[in-house]
């Protein structure tokens, strides 16, 4: 099945631009099946600033962002790229009965964490609007589907294994990095059911490849293993004294009775001062346990035009793009939740 075709643009609001958003936002504007008609600030420093501005787009758009809802919905958009940095059911039930597709990074793949009521709401929305919600990311989201891809491979399957196994220092989230246990005394009372409930999203992950592959999941398990810097590490966008937490190894599992069938998970550095638990591979490491076992890592490289000092901006692209590549697919999708295992393999685009 190939890419859905529209007769006209389609018309895309960005809510957000930090780090993905940003990327998302000139990703929509590069795009010439794609409109960016609106742009949504939290920060109030945003408010009324062209969207060129906000993600370093190199002529003036004459799209202002704005913290104005109603105006947004106004605009009549197909879809909304959801980047904030925290989800709020309100705001995705707005969008979603208004007809407005919602493609998203913010922790959400199957909507399995809502709550049963949430989760209603947001069906009974989209319902109401004829719209779709799909979540993706580069993980989750490119790498359960590169698993759910390699799996394709085996006669059967014991165990899919996804591991983010990066230095997390350049990705200048403190919100994200802190509800992650970074620079928390690691003897925190509830710190590994914290990242346990902050990471859930993993959880949807497993979920969803687990029942892409015909299992059906008994129970989920989480285990998490902290490791203490041995220095201080100052980031600039946030510290990491010595003796908090600077590494992060943990796994959401899904389990078959005692078999453990899948398990999505981290191995999480910050700083120069921590030895963690593994060697980081630098990358996302998918490997499949089966007749035969199946390893790929997932690198995300720079071309020979990439001109920014590091690879963060280009983490940021691959992290954004599986959500903004998805818009026509998703507003092509039948109404409802949809996921990475409904819609054919959403692809990038040839350069014009
Ligand atoms: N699946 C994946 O691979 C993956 C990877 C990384 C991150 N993520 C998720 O993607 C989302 C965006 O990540 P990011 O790194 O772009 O985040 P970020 O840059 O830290 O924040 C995104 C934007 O959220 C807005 N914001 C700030 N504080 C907020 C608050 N208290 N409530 C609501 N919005 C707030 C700001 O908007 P303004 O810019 O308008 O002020 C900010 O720029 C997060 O939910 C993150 O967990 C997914």
């Amino acid at each position: 099945m190939s890419a859905p075709r529209f007769d006209r643009p389609l018309r895309v609001v960005q809510w957000t631009t930090g780090n993905i958003g940003r990327r998302s936002a000139h990703a929509i504007l590069s795009r010439p099946d794609l409109e960016l008609v609106g742009v949504y600030a939290h920060g109030a420093d945003k408010v009324g600033r062209d969207a060129a501005e906000l993600c370093g787009w190199p002529e003036p758009t004459g799209v202002r962002a704005t913290d104005d809802l109603a105006a947004l919905l106004a605009l009549e958009p197909d879809a909304c790229c959801y980047n904030p940095l925290w989800p709020d059911v309100d705001t995705l039930v707005r969008l979603l009965e208004n007809g407005v597709n919602v493609c998203t990074s913010a922790a959400w793949i199957t909507g399995g964490k809502q709550s049963p009521a949430d989760r209603a709401r947001i069906e009974d929305a989209c319902a109401r609007g004829g719209s779709s919600i799909f979540g993706s990311g580069a993980h989750p989201g490119m790498t359960n589907l590169v698993g759910m891809v390699l799996s394709g491979s085996c006669e059967h399957v014991d165990e899919v294994r996804i591991t983010e196994s990066v230095d997390c220092s350049t990705y200048e989230s403190a919100g994200t990095q802190i509800a992650m246990g970074f620079s928390q005394d690691p003897a925190t009372p509830g710190l590994a059911e914290s990242v346990r409930r902050e990471s859930e999203v993993f959880a949807e992950s497993a979920a969803m490849m687990a029942d892409a592959m015909g299992a059906r999941l008994d129970r989920m398990t989480f285990d998490v293993t902290f490791t203490a810097a041995t220095g201080d590490s100052d980031l600039g966008f946030m510290t990491i004294p010595e003796g908090t937490v600077a590494g992060v190894m943990g796994y959401h599992r899904g389990w078959v009775g005692e078999r453990n069938v899948v398990s999505v998970g981290f191995n999480w550095t910050m700083g120069s001062h921590v030895d963690p638990p593994k060697p980081l591979a630098h990358g996302h490491v998918i490997q499949v346990f089966g007749r035969p076992n199946m390893r790929t890592v997932v690198q995300c490289l720079p071309p020979k035009d990439w001109a920014e000092p590091g690879y963060m901006g280009l983490g940021m692209i691959y992290t954004a793009l599986p959500v903004t590549n998805a818009v026509p697919y998703v507003v092509a999708a039948e109404p409802g939740i949809v996921t990475l295992a409904d819609l054919p393999p959403i692809t990038g685009r040839i350069r014009a």
